[in-house]
This record gives structure tokens, C-alpha cells and sequence, in this order.
């Protein structure tokens, strides 16, 4: 029986990608690793807990004795756990480096000591820093990241590239634009701003909200990972994006038009600290190689997505109650 190894399967990329995995491979085994931090939240699977096949163990990536008993358990890992939000890092950049820098490093050398099939670090778009108005990101473009967090993962990114030069660790790389889609922590653009709406509360867009960034329905993107983890060559990098590019204006007023709000709800507040002006990337390399492309058009994904949020108003009030210490 094939078993996976998911690190982070609790936060929202990891969750959709093991309920579609799940539901793909009925006959593979997951483990999902994660530490629960702050983003972490185990409801998000509550849909599969009983499934057979799938087993949650409340562990830290850099944990070397608990990584490599269940690397010792698998023939695939994906490595999704991370501190996620540039924001945090640009505060509080050093647990960036501890979870996405050493906590890759520990994956990595487990799997190197161990063995592994393969080794699938799931890496972002930011890496390759920020566009002008035109062009895209390809898997060639040199690295430049400008935030904390991306230099964190630009680092994990070359730590992987040496493990497989060096040691001929199987792996493979993907890097992805901003996601979208049910189960996304709301301190995200989408579902923070439908929770601010849902209080009654102004949406704070940053600078002039003219920020472009290309988004992927979050089920696409796990697609596409099943499809690099399977038939991507060992050693590559691919890229994954939805080719919609979109302002962060625009994407506000479609969230306060599916809302019932209009301009006056958004309150333009000061510019993030090196915010890139333009992300856009190129899946000319999945889709010729691995015969992948995005099966949703933005206008369904993003349907779907508000909807989830305004069905789900309980997921968001749990969080929000976790946070401010309420129990519930
Ligand atoms: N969300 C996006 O739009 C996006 C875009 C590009 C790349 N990515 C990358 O995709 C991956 C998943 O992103 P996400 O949006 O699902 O993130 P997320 O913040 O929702 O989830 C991260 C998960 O990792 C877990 N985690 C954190 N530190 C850990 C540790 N030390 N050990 C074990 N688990 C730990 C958390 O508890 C959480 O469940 C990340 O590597 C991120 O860099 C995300």
C-alpha cells in the first residue's frame, strides 16, 4: 500500500489536498504531520477523521526522532508545513527560518538517511521576487525573494535542489500563486475580508490596492501536486498558476458586490513594508509536460469560494474564538 507523508495537512492547502487525495487513491495511506500552530486546525478534516486510511499525528517538523519513525512508514512526502503569512515574517521573521528553512532541512536529511521514492517540496511564486507590468515567472527565473517568508522558502527551495545534487535525493519542487478556496485561515486576503464584512467592519486595503497577483483555486492546485508527485521528472521544478491575474481592488469589490457592499466599505490603509507590485506565472511547463491546467474559471471558483465562507460562518466564528482565548 502506498503511503503518503503530508507535513501541514491541517492547514488549508494540506486539508484539500488529502480530502482529494483521499477520494483519488482510495487504496494510499496518509499520515498528516502537524504542529497546530496558530493556522492549524484539525477541523478542517473533520469530514475524513474516521477514514481508514488516513491517520493524524500532532507533531513538529523538526522533530527528528518523531520524523523519521514515519519517514521510515512512507514512500512519499509532501512537505506543505510552514509559516505562511509575509506579514508575520516582516514582525517576526525567525520562526520562518526555524519551520521552513530547518524544518525542510530536517525532512530532508531524514530522507536522505532513510530513503524515500520521492520528495515533494510545495514551495510559492514569491520566490522569484516581483513584475512590472509585463512578463511571467518561469521555473528559470532566478530567485530574488524581498520578504522574510520568501526568503525562507527561496531557502528550503536551494536546500532541496542541494540534497538531490548532492546526495541524489529524489525530489521534486513546485511553486504555486496564491491560492484561493473553503478552509483558507482568515487572515488571508478573501476570508478576512468576508469576516470583516460579516462584522461590520471596513476591509483594510493596503496602498493603492493595484497589487497584482494571480490566483488558483486551491482544488486545482492539489491536482496539479498529484500530478508533479506522480509523473514529474525527479529534479524539476514546476510551476503552478491559474492565470488569473487580478488586483487586490478587484478582488475586493467582488467580494463586497457578492456582499451587498459597495466602495464604502473599504478603508485604504498604509502599503505593506516591500510589497511586490506584480505576480504572474507561467504553467507552460506542467501543461506540456504533464498535461496539467486549471479545470475552474475564476468566476466559478470564486462563487464557490464566497459561498463556502457565508455557509460556513461557524468555521471562521471557531477561529475567531480560538484566538481571542473564548471557549467554545
Ligand atoms: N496559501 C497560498 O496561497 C500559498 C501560495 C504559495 C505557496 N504556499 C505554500 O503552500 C504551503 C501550505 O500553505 P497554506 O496556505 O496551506 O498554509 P497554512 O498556513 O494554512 O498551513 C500551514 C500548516 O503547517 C502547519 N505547521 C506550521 N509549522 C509547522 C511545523 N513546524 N511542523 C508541523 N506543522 C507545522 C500549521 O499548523 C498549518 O496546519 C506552504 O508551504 C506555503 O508556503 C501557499
Amino acid at each position: 500500500m502506498t503511503t503518503i507523508l503530508v507535513t501541514g495537512g491541517a492547514g488549508f492547502i494540506g486539508s484539500c489536498f488529502i480530502r482529494h487525495e483521499l477520494k483519488k487513491h482510495p487504496d494510499y495511506k496518509i499520515i498528516n504531520l502537524d504542529a497546530l500552530t496558530y493556522c492549524g486546525n484539525i477541523e478542517n478534516l473533520k469530514d475524513v477523521e474516521h477514514n481508514k486510511n488516513y491517520t493524524f499525528i500532532h507533531g513538529n517538523i523538526c522533530d527528528k526522532n518523531l520524523v523519521r519513525d514515519l519517514i521510515k512508514e512512507s514512500d512519499y512526502i509532501i512537505n506543505f508545513a510552514a509559516e505562511s503569512h509575509v506579514d508575520n515574517s516582516i514582525k517576526n521573521p525567525e520562526i520562518f527560518i526555524e519551520t521552513n528553512v530547518k524544518g525542510t532541512l530536517n525532512l530532508l536529511q531524514a530522507s536522505k538517511e532513510l530513503g524515500i521514492e520521492r520528495f515533494l517540496q510545495i514551495s510559492t511564486d514569491e520566490v522569484y521576487g516581483t513584475l512590472g507590468e509585463n512578463g511571467y515567472f518561469y521555473e528559470t527565473t532566478p530567485l530574488a525573494p524581498n520578504s522574510p517568508y520568501s526568503a525562507s522558502k527561496a531557502s528550503a527551495d536551494m536546500l532541496v535542489r542541494a540534497y538531490r545534487e548532492t546526495y541524489g535525493l529524489p525530489t521534486l519542487n513546485t511553486r504555486c500563486s496564491n491560492n484561493y478556496g473553503p478552509y483558507q485561515y482568515p487572515e488571508k486576503l478573501i476570508p478576512f475580508f468576508i469576516s470583516k464584512i460579516l462584522k461590520g467592519e471596513k476591509v483594510p486595503v493596503y496602498g493603492d490596492g493595484l497589487n497584482v497577483r494571480d490566483w488558483l483555486y486551491v482544488y486545482d492546485h492539489c491536482e496539479a501536486i498529484d500530478v508533479v508527485l506522480h509523473q514529474g521528472k525527479i529534479g524539476e521544478v514546476y510551476n503552478i498558476g491559474g492565470h488569473n491575474e487580478k488586483t487586490n481592488i478587484e478582488i475586493t469589490r467582488i467580494i463586497l458586490d457578492a456582499m451587498g457592499k459597495d466602495e464604502n466599505s473599504i478603508e485604504y490603509v498604509k502599503d505593506r513594508l516591500g510589497h511586490d507590485k506584480r505576480y504572474a506565472i507561467s504553467n507552460d511547463k506542467i501543461t506540456k509536460e504533464l498535461d496539467w491546467k486549471p479545470s475552474i474559471t475564476f468566476e466559478k471558483g470564486i462563487k464557490i469560494t464566497i459561498d463556502w465562507y457565508l455557509n460556513n460562518q461557524n468555521w471562521i466564528k471557531s477561529i475567531e474564538n480560538k484566538k481571542s482565548g473564548v471557549k467554545i
